[in-house]
């Protein structure tokens, strides 16, 4: 009567070790399959192995061991080669670019209410005062201004293939909320829609041709903004703040984020820096003093501009006409051309 069993063939061979390894090819899940017929044995194997001389050394070895079984008969041994798969990259997800625009800034910082909206609707306005063209994106998708800013309640229409039609307003094409929703319902959307939102803004419009976007962002580094640092190519960031340690420090976290996504800081506007005041022509330090210089420095970034809090500024934003479109020969809106001009010349028109 034959000894021979399926398992003393499996223990035979969960002795053969795999050419270079301390472990045996049972263990390594060689095996696949045990026929017995009477005394004839024959195992199949399989070999994921892109070394030619692996297999042959394999069959070799079980060989020997089944021929060394007492009382067996024939032994067949059959190899499968399997060519090991090459793994597929991933596709790459990185950020890319909005199409038919040369340059995205964003204008952003941590804080809300330091002036963001302001600084990006009149630094808007003053590329496109250097003759550039020139869009500007509310990404702030739950608290929009830009439809405020240049006072209009326009529609945005659809083409029939579903891109949307920037509004056109001061020269400039915008996009945001604001021209979307009725009145004042607020923007009630929770986060997988908000991120669609905002991707649609970026990518539905039909931003084509442009020379510079600006992505006026909402406060804080939440969703919104880590789709947009996430998705789109970005030429660089402006960053807001007011002189105060509180906003420098959001000014801070928002700076980590660019960094981390490798996103160029091109340098901070310090808002509502100081008041003159219009009688007497003292100046008002009223956030403090220095915050914004001090911040440059310690990121070895310019220090764009220091707007003053001004009235004239205050209004003509609440009502829909930037200062740098309503009075481009006031200070301020020279400011804002000034650092526009640097702007273009940091990310020159190829
Ligand atoms: N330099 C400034 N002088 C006076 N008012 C300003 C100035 N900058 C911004 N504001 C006003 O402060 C408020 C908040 O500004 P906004 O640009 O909406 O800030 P953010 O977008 O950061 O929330 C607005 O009413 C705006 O008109
Ligand atoms: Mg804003």
């Amino acid at each position: 009567m034959s000894i021979l069993s399926e398992d003393l063939i499996r223990a035979t061979l969960s002795r053969i070790r795999y050419p270079g390894f301390s472990r045996d090819i049972v263990s390594f899940g060689l095996l696949k399959s045990i026929q017995l017929n009477g005394n004839d044995v024959s195992v199949s194997l399989q070999i994921t192995s892109p070394e030619a001389s692996i297999p042959p050394a394999i069959q070799a070895n079980v060989e020997a061991a089944l021929r060394a079984l007492p009382g067996i008969g024939n032994v067949t041994v059959k190899i499968d080669i399997v060519t090991p798969a090459v793994p597929q990259a991933p596709a790459p997800k990185g950020p890319t670019p909005i199409a038919g625009v040369k340059h995205v800034i964003v204008v952003g910082s941590g804080k809300g209410g330091v002036g963001k909206s302001t600084v990006a609707a009149n630094l808007a306005l003053a590329l496109s005062k250097t003759g550039a063209k020139v869009g500007l994106c509310d990404c702030d998708i739950y608290g929009p201004s830009v439809a405020l800013m240049f006072g209009s309640r326009e529609r945005p229409m659809a083409t029939e293939d579903d891109r949307i039609i920037p509004i056109e307003a001061a020269g400039i094409k915008l996009m945001s909320m604001g021209f979307v929703l009725e009145d004042t319902s607020p923007a009630v959307l929770r986060g997988p829609m908000v991120t669609r939102t905002t991707q649609q803004f970026l990518r539905q419009v039909e931003w084509e041709n442009l020379d510079y976007l600006i992505l006026d962002l909402p406060p804080g580094t939440g969703d919104i903004q880590l789709t947009v640092v996430q998705t789109v190519t970005l030429s660089g960031a402006v960053v807001v703040t007011t002189p105060q340690e509180v906003a420098l420090i959001d000014v801070r976290k928002a700076v980590a984020m660019f960094h981390k996504v490798n996103v160029p800081i091109l340098g901070i506007v310090e808002n509502m820096s100081y008041f003159l005041c219009p009688g007497d022509g003292v100046r008002y330090n009223i956030f403090g003093t220095g915050g914004g210089t001090r911040e440059a420095e310690r990121l070895g970034v310019p220090l764009l501009g220091e707007i003053p809090i001004d009235i004239a500024t205050r209004e003509a934003g609440d009502r829909g006409t930037p200062i740098v479109h309503f009075d481009p020969k006031n200070p301020i809106s020279q400011q804002f051309i000034a650092i526009a001009e640097r702007l273009r010349s940091t990310l020159p028109l190829l």
